[in-house]
């Protein structure tokens, strides 16, 4: 860190936005059909109905969280105009990293073909791209980093029960990523995290390894309605809640961009926050759920189609297994 007291940057801004999807779409007609092909009964009408999900993508068998962590986090930093020598400091949120360990996030620095920053993954399911946003945000602030890489990739297609309608039409895969600097302007304005692990039970994926052997259930677990209730009553909350500690209101926010389970809860926040929802960037209907990847990749997609402009208000949202949930507050 080398600045005078005066120039010192005392903010965090997102300088760059990346994201990658697999290349295999799986929309609801082709899902249902495979499904169809083990005894399970699904339609696109009932999908679309509950969720606004159209469709999805799966990574092939052969590609790992860190190998879409990738591309996306390279079109961030093209877009950034900066270079992966440049990153001081990769956070890589998952849930569903290549191995036990070394992190998703070491597996990405050296892809990225660099070695020496700090480099770990944040595991908060849904809510990881907000936390690793949040520790990247803190850690420029405090002066320890200057030009971070936050990443949200996932395979969670590897973590679906294809034999359970309930939870395997919901999810997808793919990869979000941004470039956030020490910067003079804001930037962060405000950010908050919480977790509550009374809950652990209504959405887990309950296996682990031990002995060189999976113990307990590998496969994902949820109780949809009472995630749905949990999640539609904290989003609301934290979202009011930054948004007072960065002295701004509802009506100054742009666009919100909420993490993307499922259509019915996004129009009950943004209804709740009285926004429109042309305010809200959506893109459940194309990628299903793709936990802490699904906030990167709207986020990328708003920028990239000019809707999110320099100097916008955006409210990000996350919200998921643990139970956790957090929101951030920025100036783009
Ligand atoms: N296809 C057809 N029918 C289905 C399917 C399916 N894929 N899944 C469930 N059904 C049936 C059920 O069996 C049930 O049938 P029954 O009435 O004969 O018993 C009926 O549809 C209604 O089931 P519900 O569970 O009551 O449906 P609900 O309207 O609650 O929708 C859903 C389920 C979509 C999971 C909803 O509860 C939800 O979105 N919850 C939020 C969970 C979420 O988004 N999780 C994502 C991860 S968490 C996170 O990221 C925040």
């Amino acid at each position: 860190m080398t600045s005078s007291a005066s120039s010192a940057p005392r903010f965090s801004r997102i300088t760059g936005t990346g994201s990658f999807l697999p290349p295999e779409r799986v929309s609801n007609q082709q899902l249902a059909q495979r499904l169809a092909e083990r005894g399970i009964e699904t339609s696109d009408e009932w999908i679309v109905e509950r969720t606004g999900i159209r469709a999805r993508h799966f990574a092939d068998a052969g590609t790992a969280t860190s190998d879409l962590a990738l591309p996306a986090a390279q079109a961030a930093l093209e877009a950034a105009g900066r270079s992966a020598a440049d990153v001081d400091l990769i956070i890589v949120a998952t849930s569903t990293p290549d191995m036990v360990f070394p992190s998703a996030a070491c597996l990405l620095q050296r892809k990225l073909g660099v070695a020496g920053c700090a480099a770990f993954d944040v595991q908060a399911v849904c809510s990881g791209f907000v936390y690793a946003l949040t520790v990247a945000d803190s850690l420029i602030k405090s002066g320890a980093a200057r030009c971070a890489l936050v990443v949200g990739a996932e395979v969670f297609s590897r973590l679906l029960d294809f034999d359970d309608r309930t939870t395997c039409v919901l999810f997808g895969d793919g990869a979000g990523a941004v470039v956030l600097e020490a910067s003079v302007e804001p930037g962060v304005l405000a950010s908050e995290l919480h977790a509550d692990g009374r809950h652990v039970e209504i959405l887990c994926t309950p296996g682990t390894v031990s002995g060189g052997q999976v113990l307990g259930d590998p496969l994902l677990k949820m109780d949809g309605q009472a995630v749905f209730k949990l999640a539609v009553g904290v989003l609301e909350q934290v979202a009011r809640s930054v948004i007072a500690k960065a002295g701004r209101t509802e009506s100054d926010i742009d666009w919100l961009i909420p993490h993307q389970a499922n259509i019915r809860i996004m129009q009950g926040t943004a209804r709740k926050l009285k926004l429109p929802m042309d305010r809200v960037i959506v893109t459940v209907d194309e990628h299903g759920n793709t936990s802490a990847a699904s906030i990167p990749l709207a986020l990328d997609a708003g920028v990239r189609d000019g809707r999110i402009r320099r100097g916008h208000t955006v409210l990000l949202e996350g919200v998921g297994g643990g139970f956790t949930w957090g929101a951030v507050l920025l100036d783009f």
